[in-house]
Protein backbone atom coordinates (compact mmCIF):
# COMPACT_ATOMS: atom_id res chain seq x y z
CA UNK A 1 0.00 0.00 0.00
CA UNK A 2 1.06 3.68 -0.86
CA UNK A 3 1.62 5.74 2.53
CA UNK A 4 0.63 8.95 0.14
CA UNK A 5 -1.69 8.65 -2.77
CA UNK A 6 -0.38 10.25 -6.10
CA UNK A 7 -1.75 13.35 -6.74
CA UNK A 8 -3.28 13.43 -10.27
CA UNK A 9 -4.77 17.00 -11.47
CA UNK A 10 -6.96 17.00 -14.56
CA UNK A 11 -6.25 20.08 -16.60
CA UNK A 12 -9.14 21.48 -18.30
CA UNK A 13 -8.69 24.55 -20.72
CA UNK A 14 -11.59 26.37 -21.67
CA UNK A 15 -12.66 28.98 -23.34
CA UNK A 16 -16.79 29.49 -23.31
CA UNK A 17 -17.76 26.59 -22.00
CA UNK A 18 -20.26 27.92 -19.31
CA UNK A 19 -22.33 25.74 -20.77
CA UNK A 20 -20.59 22.33 -20.41
CA UNK A 21 -17.98 22.89 -17.23
CA UNK A 22 -20.01 22.32 -14.30
CA UNK A 23 -21.25 19.07 -16.01
CA UNK A 24 -18.36 18.00 -16.70
CA UNK A 25 -16.77 18.99 -12.76
CA UNK A 26 -19.75 16.82 -12.03
CA UNK A 27 -18.90 13.65 -14.01
CA UNK A 28 -15.26 13.89 -12.98
CA UNK A 29 -16.32 13.88 -8.82
CA UNK A 30 -18.69 11.00 -9.65
CA UNK A 31 -15.05 9.14 -11.19
CA UNK A 32 -13.04 10.33 -8.49
CA UNK A 33 -15.33 8.09 -5.87
CA UNK A 34 -13.65 4.87 -7.16
CA UNK A 35 -10.15 6.02 -8.23
CA UNK A 36 -7.37 5.67 -5.27
CA UNK A 37 -5.30 8.86 -6.66
CA UNK A 38 -5.52 12.01 -5.19
CA UNK A 39 -7.44 13.83 -7.33
CA UNK A 40 -7.73 17.60 -8.29
CA UNK A 41 -9.58 19.64 -11.44
CA UNK A 42 -7.60 22.55 -12.81
CA UNK A 43 -9.38 25.16 -14.77
CA UNK A 44 -7.57 27.29 -17.14
CA UNK A 45 -9.97 30.08 -18.11
CA UNK A 46 -8.95 32.86 -20.83
CA UNK A 47 -11.14 35.34 -19.50
CA UNK A 48 -14.11 33.59 -21.44
CA UNK A 49 -16.40 36.34 -22.61
CA UNK A 50 -19.12 33.92 -21.46
CA UNK A 51 -17.58 34.65 -17.86
CA UNK A 52 -17.01 30.41 -17.67
CA UNK A 53 -14.99 31.39 -14.57
CA UNK A 54 -17.59 32.41 -12.78
CA UNK A 55 -19.32 29.24 -12.83
CA UNK A 56 -16.07 27.44 -11.88
CA UNK A 57 -16.09 30.42 -8.43
CA UNK A 58 -19.37 29.24 -7.66
CA UNK A 59 -18.62 25.44 -7.87
CA UNK A 60 -15.24 26.04 -5.65
CA UNK A 61 -17.27 26.95 -2.22
CA UNK A 62 -18.90 22.53 -2.22
CA UNK A 63 -15.68 21.16 -4.25
CA UNK A 64 -12.66 21.82 -2.15
CA UNK A 65 -10.47 19.98 -5.41
CA UNK A 66 -11.36 22.39 -7.93
CA UNK A 67 -8.98 25.11 -8.53
CA UNK A 68 -9.07 28.03 -11.05
CA UNK A 69 -6.27 29.72 -12.92
CA UNK A 70 -7.41 32.99 -15.18
CA UNK A 71 -5.17 34.56 -17.95
CA UNK A 72 -5.88 36.28 -21.49
CA UNK A 73 -6.37 33.86 -24.13
CA UNK A 74 -3.49 33.34 -26.40
CA UNK A 75 -3.95 29.89 -27.45
CA UNK A 76 -4.25 26.04 -25.92
CA UNK A 77 -1.33 25.63 -26.07
CA UNK A 78 -0.09 28.81 -23.64
CA UNK A 79 -3.12 27.53 -21.96
CA UNK A 80 -1.91 24.05 -21.45
CA UNK A 81 1.56 25.43 -20.72
CA UNK A 82 0.42 27.86 -18.20
CA UNK A 83 -2.02 25.09 -16.43
CA UNK A 84 0.68 22.04 -16.32
CA UNK A 85 3.37 24.91 -14.89
CA UNK A 86 0.52 25.53 -11.97
CA UNK A 87 0.28 21.88 -11.47
CA UNK A 88 3.40 21.44 -11.20
CA UNK A 89 4.92 23.75 -8.75
CA UNK A 90 1.71 25.39 -6.73
CA UNK A 91 -0.25 22.19 -6.82
CA UNK A 92 2.55 19.26 -6.55
CA UNK A 93 1.17 17.28 -8.89
CA UNK A 94 2.72 13.27 -9.44
CA UNK A 95 0.46 13.38 -12.65
CA UNK A 96 -1.49 15.78 -15.18
CA UNK A 97 -3.91 15.07 -17.48
CA UNK A 98 -5.15 16.88 -20.74
CA UNK A 99 -9.23 16.69 -20.96
CA UNK A 100 -11.52 19.04 -23.13
CA UNK A 101 -14.17 20.81 -21.09
CA UNK A 102 -16.88 19.93 -23.83
CA UNK A 103 -17.47 15.85 -22.92
CA UNK A 104 -15.24 15.11 -26.36
CA UNK A 105 -13.59 13.20 -23.80
CA UNK A 106 -15.39 10.69 -21.47
CA UNK A 107 -14.96 10.79 -18.02
CA UNK A 108 -15.19 7.44 -17.90
CA UNK A 109 -12.44 6.87 -19.67
CA UNK A 110 -9.95 8.80 -16.98
CA UNK A 111 -10.21 5.36 -14.98
CA UNK A 112 -8.43 3.90 -17.92
CA UNK A 113 -5.92 6.15 -18.80
CA UNK A 114 -4.88 6.53 -15.18
CA UNK A 115 -4.90 2.63 -14.76
CA UNK A 116 -2.44 2.29 -18.00
CA UNK A 117 0.15 4.72 -15.74
CA UNK A 118 -0.51 2.85 -12.27
CA UNK A 119 0.90 0.14 -14.92
CA UNK A 120 4.21 1.78 -15.56
CA UNK A 121 3.33 4.06 -18.41
CA UNK A 122 5.11 7.64 -18.21
CA UNK A 123 2.61 9.07 -21.44
CA UNK A 124 -0.63 7.94 -21.64
CA UNK A 125 -2.72 9.02 -24.65
CA UNK A 126 -6.57 8.67 -25.51
CA UNK A 127 -6.32 7.25 -29.06
CA UNK A 128 -8.68 7.59 -31.90
CA UNK A 129 -6.72 6.02 -34.28
CA UNK A 130 -6.07 2.21 -32.42
CA UNK A 131 -8.10 -0.44 -32.55
CA UNK A 132 -11.54 0.18 -30.66
CA UNK A 133 -10.79 3.57 -30.59
CA UNK A 134 -13.40 5.94 -32.62
CA UNK A 135 -14.26 8.97 -34.33
CA UNK A 136 -18.20 10.68 -34.24
CA UNK A 137 -20.03 9.10 -37.02
CA UNK A 138 -21.44 12.80 -37.49
CA UNK A 139 -17.88 14.26 -38.26
CA UNK A 140 -18.16 15.06 -42.18
CA UNK A 141 -15.59 15.02 -44.71
CA UNK A 142 -13.82 18.52 -43.24
CA UNK A 143 -12.96 17.49 -39.98
CA UNK A 144 -12.40 13.72 -41.03
CA UNK A 145 -9.63 14.86 -43.47
CA UNK A 146 -8.60 18.01 -41.12
CA UNK A 147 -7.52 14.99 -38.12
CA UNK A 148 -6.35 12.73 -40.72
CA UNK A 149 -3.92 15.22 -42.54
CA UNK A 150 -2.84 16.42 -38.72
CA UNK A 151 -2.13 13.30 -37.66
CA UNK A 152 -0.07 12.38 -41.29
CA UNK A 153 1.69 15.74 -40.90
CA UNK A 154 2.58 14.78 -37.27
CA UNK A 155 3.62 10.82 -38.16
CA UNK A 156 5.45 11.40 -41.34
CA UNK A 157 6.98 15.29 -41.38
CA UNK A 158 7.53 15.42 -37.52
CA UNK A 159 8.60 11.93 -37.25
CA UNK A 160 6.47 10.80 -34.83
CA UNK A 161 5.67 7.46 -36.50
CA UNK A 162 5.32 5.07 -33.65
CA UNK A 163 2.15 6.98 -32.45
CA UNK A 164 -1.35 6.58 -34.31
CA UNK A 165 -3.21 9.84 -32.39
CA UNK A 166 -0.59 12.42 -32.16
CA UNK A 167 -2.85 15.39 -32.07
CA UNK A 168 -5.21 14.00 -29.64
CA UNK A 169 -6.35 16.38 -26.59
CA UNK A 170 -7.39 13.46 -24.12
CA UNK A 171 -4.16 12.47 -21.86
CA UNK A 172 -2.46 11.13 -18.67
CA UNK A 173 1.35 12.53 -18.54
CA UNK A 174 3.86 11.52 -15.47
CA UNK A 175 4.95 14.83 -14.16
CA UNK A 176 8.67 13.54 -13.46
CA UNK A 177 8.75 13.98 -17.57
CA UNK A 178 7.33 17.19 -17.44
CA UNK A 179 9.81 18.45 -15.42
CA UNK A 180 12.57 17.59 -18.17
CA UNK A 181 10.74 19.69 -20.83
CA UNK A 182 11.35 23.16 -21.10
CA UNK A 183 8.83 24.84 -22.30
CA UNK A 184 10.10 27.91 -23.26
CA UNK A 185 11.77 25.83 -26.38
CA UNK A 186 8.70 24.48 -27.73
CA UNK A 187 7.39 27.61 -29.68
CA UNK A 188 4.08 26.80 -29.93
CA UNK A 189 1.08 28.89 -28.59
CA UNK A 190 -2.07 26.90 -30.26
CA UNK A 191 -3.09 23.27 -31.41
CA UNK A 192 -0.11 22.70 -32.50
CA UNK A 193 1.27 22.23 -28.91
CA UNK A 194 -0.29 18.75 -28.87
CA UNK A 195 2.34 17.55 -31.18
CA UNK A 196 4.98 19.79 -29.51
CA UNK A 197 4.66 17.98 -26.11
CA UNK A 198 4.67 14.83 -27.49
CA UNK A 199 7.58 15.06 -29.57
CA UNK A 200 9.00 16.76 -26.79
CA UNK A 201 8.46 13.33 -25.02
CA UNK A 202 9.42 11.03 -26.91
CA UNK A 203 12.75 12.67 -26.88
CA UNK A 204 12.71 12.43 -22.68
CA UNK A 205 12.65 8.63 -24.08
CA UNK A 206 9.15 8.72 -22.05
CA UNK A 207 7.14 5.34 -22.39
CA UNK A 208 4.31 6.00 -24.28
CA UNK A 209 0.96 4.04 -24.46
CA UNK A 210 -2.20 4.62 -26.54
CA UNK A 211 -5.26 3.14 -24.61
CA UNK A 212 -8.70 3.77 -27.52
CA UNK A 213 -11.11 6.31 -26.48
CA UNK A 214 -14.22 7.02 -28.56
CA UNK A 215 -13.93 10.60 -29.40
CA UNK A 216 -17.41 12.50 -28.86
CA UNK A 217 -18.77 15.35 -30.94
CA UNK A 218 -19.85 18.59 -28.59
CA UNK A 219 -23.42 19.18 -28.31
CA UNK A 220 -22.63 22.72 -27.13
CA UNK A 221 -20.37 26.04 -28.01
CA UNK A 222 -18.22 25.07 -30.65
CA UNK A 223 -14.55 23.99 -32.02
CA UNK A 224 -12.29 26.52 -31.75
CA UNK A 225 -9.36 25.35 -34.08
CA UNK A 226 -8.72 28.37 -36.30
CA UNK A 227 -6.48 28.60 -39.06
CA UNK A 228 -4.00 29.74 -37.62
CA UNK A 229 -3.85 26.61 -35.54
CA UNK A 230 -3.40 24.77 -38.84
CA UNK A 231 -0.03 26.70 -39.63
CA UNK A 232 0.96 26.94 -37.08
CA UNK A 233 0.23 23.26 -36.65
CA UNK A 234 2.36 22.56 -39.97
CA UNK A 235 5.04 24.97 -39.37
CA UNK A 236 5.93 23.23 -36.22
CA UNK A 237 5.98 19.98 -37.61
CA UNK A 238 8.24 21.17 -40.13
CA UNK A 239 10.63 22.74 -37.21
CA UNK A 240 10.50 19.33 -35.27
CA UNK A 241 11.73 17.81 -38.73
CA UNK A 242 14.54 19.90 -39.24
CA UNK A 243 15.84 20.20 -35.41
CA UNK A 244 15.64 16.73 -34.76
CA UNK A 245 16.55 15.52 -38.34
CA UNK A 246 20.37 14.72 -39.12
CA UNK A 247 19.28 12.10 -41.68
CA UNK A 248 17.61 14.74 -43.76
CA UNK A 249 20.85 16.99 -44.03
CA UNK A 250 23.06 14.22 -44.48
CA UNK A 251 20.07 13.35 -47.63
CA UNK A 252 20.90 17.22 -48.74
CA UNK A 253 24.42 16.63 -48.45
CA UNK A 254 24.24 13.33 -50.67
CA UNK A 255 22.42 15.38 -52.89
CA UNK A 256 24.61 18.01 -53.44
CA UNK A 257 27.55 15.58 -53.76
CA UNK A 258 25.48 13.95 -56.69
CA UNK A 259 24.73 17.46 -58.53
CA UNK A 260 29.11 17.10 -58.68
CA UNK A 261 29.35 14.01 -59.85
CA UNK A 262 26.38 14.73 -62.35
CA UNK A 263 27.86 17.90 -64.16
CA UNK A 264 31.42 16.45 -63.79
CA UNK A 265 30.58 13.11 -65.54
CA UNK A 266 29.14 15.22 -67.62
CA UNK A 267 32.30 17.83 -68.86
CA UNK A 268 34.06 14.59 -68.96
CA UNK A 269 32.19 12.76 -71.43
CA UNK A 270 32.03 16.22 -73.58
CA UNK A 271 36.26 16.46 -73.49
CA UNK A 272 35.59 12.48 -74.54
CA UNK A 273 33.79 13.70 -77.61
CA UNK A 274 30.49 12.74 -76.76
CA UNK A 275 27.33 13.89 -77.97
CA UNK A 276 25.52 16.19 -75.29
CA UNK A 277 22.12 14.12 -75.65
CA UNK A 278 23.75 11.07 -75.05
CA UNK A 279 25.76 12.64 -71.98
CA UNK A 280 23.09 14.19 -70.04
CA UNK A 281 21.53 10.96 -69.11
CA UNK A 282 24.65 9.06 -68.68
CA UNK A 283 25.47 11.46 -66.12
CA UNK A 284 22.29 11.83 -64.82
CA UNK A 285 22.21 8.09 -63.98
CA UNK A 286 26.16 7.97 -62.81
CA UNK A 287 24.74 10.24 -60.10
CA UNK A 288 21.63 8.48 -59.10
CA UNK A 289 24.22 5.48 -58.28
CA UNK A 290 26.37 7.21 -56.00
CA UNK A 291 23.28 9.15 -54.55
CA UNK A 292 22.06 5.27 -54.05
CA UNK A 293 25.57 4.14 -52.65
CA UNK A 294 26.03 7.38 -50.51
CA UNK A 295 22.60 7.39 -49.15
CA UNK A 296 22.25 3.52 -48.07
CA UNK A 297 25.87 3.26 -46.86
CA UNK A 298 25.91 6.59 -45.03
CA UNK A 299 22.29 8.73 -44.65
CA UNK A 300 20.10 5.47 -44.07
CA UNK A 301 22.68 3.49 -42.86
CA UNK A 302 20.54 2.40 -39.45
CA UNK A 303 17.57 1.52 -41.09
CA UNK A 304 16.29 -1.69 -40.74
CA UNK A 305 14.80 -2.11 -44.04
CA UNK A 306 12.88 -5.41 -45.42
CA UNK A 307 13.94 -5.06 -48.65
CA UNK A 308 17.58 -6.76 -50.64
CA UNK A 309 19.74 -3.84 -51.70
CA UNK A 310 18.88 -4.62 -55.39
CA UNK A 311 15.05 -3.74 -54.64
CA UNK A 312 16.31 -0.93 -52.81
CA UNK A 313 18.69 0.16 -55.71
CA UNK A 314 15.59 0.33 -58.26
CA UNK A 315 12.81 2.01 -55.99
CA UNK A 316 15.43 4.47 -55.41
CA UNK A 317 15.99 4.75 -59.11
CA UNK A 318 12.53 5.11 -59.62
CA UNK A 319 11.88 7.67 -57.04
CA UNK A 320 14.86 10.13 -58.74
CA UNK A 321 13.15 9.53 -61.91
CA UNK A 322 9.70 11.01 -60.62
CA UNK A 323 11.46 13.33 -58.74
CA UNK A 324 12.98 14.63 -62.25
CA UNK A 325 9.58 14.88 -63.21
CA UNK A 326 8.46 17.15 -60.32
CA UNK A 327 11.56 19.22 -60.92
CA UNK A 328 10.60 19.04 -65.02
CA UNK A 329 6.71 20.48 -63.99
CA UNK A 330 7.79 22.74 -61.93
CA UNK A 331 9.71 24.40 -64.15
CA UNK A 332 7.32 24.21 -66.96
CA UNK A 333 4.74 25.47 -64.54
CA UNK A 334 6.44 28.59 -63.18
CA UNK A 335 8.23 29.72 -66.87
CA UNK A 336 4.31 29.64 -68.10
CA UNK A 337 3.46 31.21 -64.86
CA UNK A 338 6.66 33.79 -64.63
CA UNK A 339 7.55 34.24 -67.99
CA UNK A 340 9.46 37.49 -67.03
CA UNK A 341 11.64 36.34 -64.50
CA UNK A 342 14.92 34.34 -65.49
CA UNK A 343 14.59 31.06 -66.50
CA UNK A 344 17.30 30.25 -64.13
CA UNK A 345 14.97 30.81 -61.45
CA UNK A 346 12.55 28.31 -62.48
CA UNK A 347 14.86 25.69 -62.64
CA UNK A 348 16.56 26.73 -59.32
CA UNK A 349 12.48 26.48 -57.64
CA UNK A 350 12.27 22.93 -58.82
CA UNK A 351 14.76 21.69 -56.89
CA UNK A 352 12.58 22.13 -53.61
CA UNK A 353 9.71 20.07 -54.32
CA UNK A 354 11.80 17.50 -56.06
CA UNK A 355 13.87 17.25 -52.78
CA UNK A 356 11.14 17.08 -50.95
CA UNK A 357 9.07 14.24 -52.45
CA UNK A 358 12.61 12.58 -53.39
CA UNK A 359 13.38 12.61 -49.62
CA UNK A 360 10.15 11.23 -48.60
CA UNK A 361 9.40 8.37 -51.00
CA UNK A 362 12.94 7.41 -50.10
CA UNK A 363 12.88 7.87 -46.58
CA UNK A 364 9.38 5.77 -46.49
CA UNK A 365 9.22 4.12 -49.01
CA UNK A 366 13.05 3.00 -50.05
CA UNK A 367 14.79 2.61 -46.80
CA UNK A 368 11.40 2.08 -44.76
CA UNK A 369 12.33 1.53 -41.19
CA UNK A 370 10.09 -0.57 -38.92
CA UNK A 371 10.26 1.77 -36.51
CA UNK A 372 10.49 5.37 -35.98
CA UNK A 373 12.01 8.17 -38.43
CA UNK A 374 14.58 10.19 -37.63
N1 LIG B 1 -8.00 28.43 -22.04
C1 LIG B 1 -8.17 28.16 -23.32
N2 LIG B 1 -7.59 28.98 -24.27
N3 LIG B 1 -8.89 27.08 -23.68
C2 LIG B 1 -9.03 26.83 -24.99
C3 LIG B 1 -8.48 27.63 -26.00
C4 LIG B 1 -7.72 28.77 -25.60
O1 LIG B 1 -7.20 29.53 -26.42
N4 LIG B 1 -8.81 27.07 -27.22
C5 LIG B 1 -9.54 25.99 -26.94
N5 LIG B 1 -9.70 25.83 -25.61
C6 LIG B 1 -10.40 24.78 -24.87
C7 LIG B 1 -11.85 24.59 -25.23
O2 LIG B 1 -12.69 25.42 -24.47
C8 LIG B 1 -12.06 23.11 -24.95
O3 LIG B 1 -12.30 22.86 -23.61
C9 LIG B 1 -10.72 22.51 -25.32
O4 LIG B 1 -9.76 23.55 -25.23
C10 LIG B 1 -10.72 21.92 -26.73
O5 LIG B 1 -11.13 22.90 -27.64
P1 LIG B 1 -12.11 22.59 -28.87
O6 LIG B 1 -12.27 23.87 -29.60
O7 LIG B 1 -13.33 21.87 -28.42
O8 LIG B 1 -11.17 21.63 -29.67
P2 LIG B 1 -11.53 20.62 -30.84
O9 LIG B 1 -12.71 19.79 -30.46
O10 LIG B 1 -11.55 21.35 -32.12
O11 LIG B 1 -10.17 19.75 -30.82
C11 LIG B 1 -10.01 18.62 -30.00
O12 LIG B 1 -9.47 17.61 -30.80
C12 LIG B 1 -8.17 17.91 -31.33
C13 LIG B 1 -7.69 16.78 -32.18
O13 LIG B 1 -8.56 16.53 -33.21
C14 LIG B 1 -9.04 18.90 -28.85
O14 LIG B 1 -9.01 17.72 -28.03
C15 LIG B 1 -7.64 19.20 -29.30
O15 LIG B 1 -6.75 19.27 -28.18
C16 LIG B 1 -7.19 18.12 -30.21
O16 LIG B 1 -5.91 18.46 -30.75
MN1 LIG C 1 -14.04 19.99 -28.94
Amino acid sequence: MNATPLKTVIIVPTYNERDNIAALVQALQEEFKCIRHDMHILVVDDNSPDRTADVVQGLQASHPNLHLLNGQKQGLGVAYIRGMRHAMEELSADIVFEMDADFSHKPEDVPRLLAAIDAGADFVIGSRYVRGGTIPDEWGLYRRLNSRFGNIVARYLAGIYSVRDCTAGFRAIRTSILRRIDFDKLRVQGYAFQVALLHAAKTCKAKIVEIPVNFIDRTHGESKLGIRDIIEFILNAWWIRFDSSKTFLKFIIVGASGVVVNLGVFTILLAQGFNKYGASPIAIELSIVTNFFLNNGWTFRWRKTKDRMRTRGIKFNAVSLLSLGVSYSTFVGLSMLLPDYPPQLHQFAGIIPATLVNYFLNSYWTFKHTEDAH
